[in-house]
């Protein structure tokens, strides 16, 4: 008998979340007889995982979808799919047919596991497929995967969120916060590092309200963390993202005390000021953030800290901005990113008045990011002529002749090496500090 090859292309769009469940995706599709294409264009199963939280990353992905017409009116046979968060939102399954008809196959985050009977139900009666939201409390374990690395791992500990922060989308498309039980997550962790793996990524879109769900168990976020830090073989452990409000004491002197834990403190502080923090229902107002700030570089001198930005939420004045350039200065951040306020549909700062011009928000933007990398490259030379302990990636994306690779504060660094040394611990002395990245070499031993 024939069998003929089937072939599979995800493209993935958004946070961490959407490229671990593209890792799930591929698992699903691999046990399903796929492989993986080189190109677009010899795939039999198209996805795309998509991201809605700003439009920009919406009208990416409507357009991109237009694209793919020609390869569908080429091969009949072809299935287009999306997924991933922007389906999530009501009405849009329906929009996304109407504007795109090639594509047959739709399904939300929580619908994941149902991939294989959403396929078959294609293959067998060409009858398009919906299924968004079902079961969002279920947490899924043991669906299989395809992982993106074999050196660094992500690993889901809580899912969806419950912050509502006022302008963002993720609470209504990702649903309520679950937390993976922590054995769950430690064997998961244990046969990863029994796998290679040296580096994992804790994801959740508040990791510090970790097991705040649970009704049968108390564990926290720094619970789990310790637990983790005790797996051997394990290098280094990540978490993203963790929110400003529920940083906790413990949780720093946890940090602290655990040697494994990079001490990279991302936390999102989105405005500098109290006004506008207070309309974001953030939780938090500047001078707490200062405090905690402080708190951390008592206990962790060494600390890399990153943030995330927003300019031109509704009733921003040019005395809030400054408030934000204020902070900004104050903190010296490491690095930031940076993100000009975008109405969603369905969040309640879509409704709040006085909505800031455009034209303000991009001078607004250019401001900021001069200040953060004017701070951030005077913060990089510094590293000049220094030893940094990188994990080695792979072959840099801008350089074909570096490799590039990561330091525990989360910079990224390029230099020339043997691509054997992709996966491991090495040694780099600084030679070129940047503002973006840090070039070296090698440091002799
Ligand atoms: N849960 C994480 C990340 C959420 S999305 C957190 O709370 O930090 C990542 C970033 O996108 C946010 O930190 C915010 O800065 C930005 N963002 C979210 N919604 C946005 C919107 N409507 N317009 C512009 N930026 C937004
Ligand atoms: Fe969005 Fe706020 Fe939740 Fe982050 S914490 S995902 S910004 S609602
Ligand atoms: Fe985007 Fe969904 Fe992540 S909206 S930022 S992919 S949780």
């Amino acid at each position: 008998m024939f069998f003929s090859e089937k072939y599979y292309y995800i493209q993935t769009f958004g946070c961490q979340m959407n490229e671990r469940d593209t890792e799930v995706l591929s698992g699903i599709l691999k046990q399903m007889g796929y492989q993986k294409a080189d190109t677009i264009e010899n795939a039999d199963i198209i996805l795309f995982n998509t991201c809605c939280v700003r439009e920009k990353a919406e009208n990416k992905v409507l357009s991109q979808l237009g694209e793919l017409k020609d390869l569908k009116s080429k091969n009949p046979h072809l299935i287009i799919g999306v997924c991933g968060c922007m389906v999530q939102q009501e009405g849009m399954p329906e929009t996304i047919r109407r504007s795109a008809p090639h594509v047959e196959l739709l399904f939300g985050t929580h619908n994941i596991h149902e991939l294989p009977d959403l396929i078959e139900n294609i293959l067998v009666a060409r009858n398009p497929q919906i299924s968004v939201w079902g079961s969002e409390g279920e947490i899924r374990e043991n669906l299989p995967s395809e992982r993106e690395y074999p050196f660094k791992a992500l690993v889901n500990i809580t899912y969806g969120c419950n912050n509502f922060c006022t302008y963002c989308i993720v609470p209504y498309v990702r649903g309520r916060e679950r937390s993976r039980y922590p054995q769950h997550v430690i064997s998961e962790i244990k046969d990863l590092v029994a796998d290679g793996v040296i580096e994992v990524m804790l994801l959740g879109q508040n990791v510090n309200s970790y097991g705040k769900d649970f009704k049968d168990i108390s564990v926290d976020f720094a619970d789990l963390l310790r637990e983790v830090n005790k797996i051997d073989g394990l290098k280094r452990i990540r978490y993203m993202t963790s929110h400003p409000r529920d940083f906790t004491d413990k949780l720093v002197k946890t940090i602290t005390h655990c040697e494994k834990v990079c001490k990279h403190f991302h936390l999102p502080v989105q405005a500098g000021s109290n006004k506008i923090l207070e309309k974001m229902n953030r939780g938090y107002t500047r001078e707490s953030y200062l405090e905690l700030i402080a708190k951390i570089r008592e206990y962790n001198p060494k600390a890399v800290i990153t943030t995330d930005i927003i300019v031109g939420f509704p009733g921003e004045t040019e005395e809030d901005f400054l408030q934000t350039l204020d902070l900004v200065e104050k903190i010296g951040f490491d690095g930031a990113f940076t993100f000009i306020y975008s109405t969603r549909t369905g969040t309640p700062a879509a409704k709040f008045k006085e909505q800031v011009p455009l034209e303000i928000k991009k001078e607004r933007i250019q401001r900021l990011n001069e200040k953060i990398n004017k701070i951030g490259r005077e913060i990089n030379e510094k590293y000049l002529n220094k030893s940094v302990e990188v994990l080695v990636e792979g072959i840099s994306k801008t350089n074909d002749q570096m490799l590039s690779g990561k330091t525990e504060g989360n910079k990224t660094v390029i230099f020339p090496g043997s691509t054997s040394l992709v996966g491991k611990i090495v040694n780099v002395v600084i030679t070129e500090p940047q503002t973006w990245i840090l070039k070296g070499k090698l440091q002799e031993i």
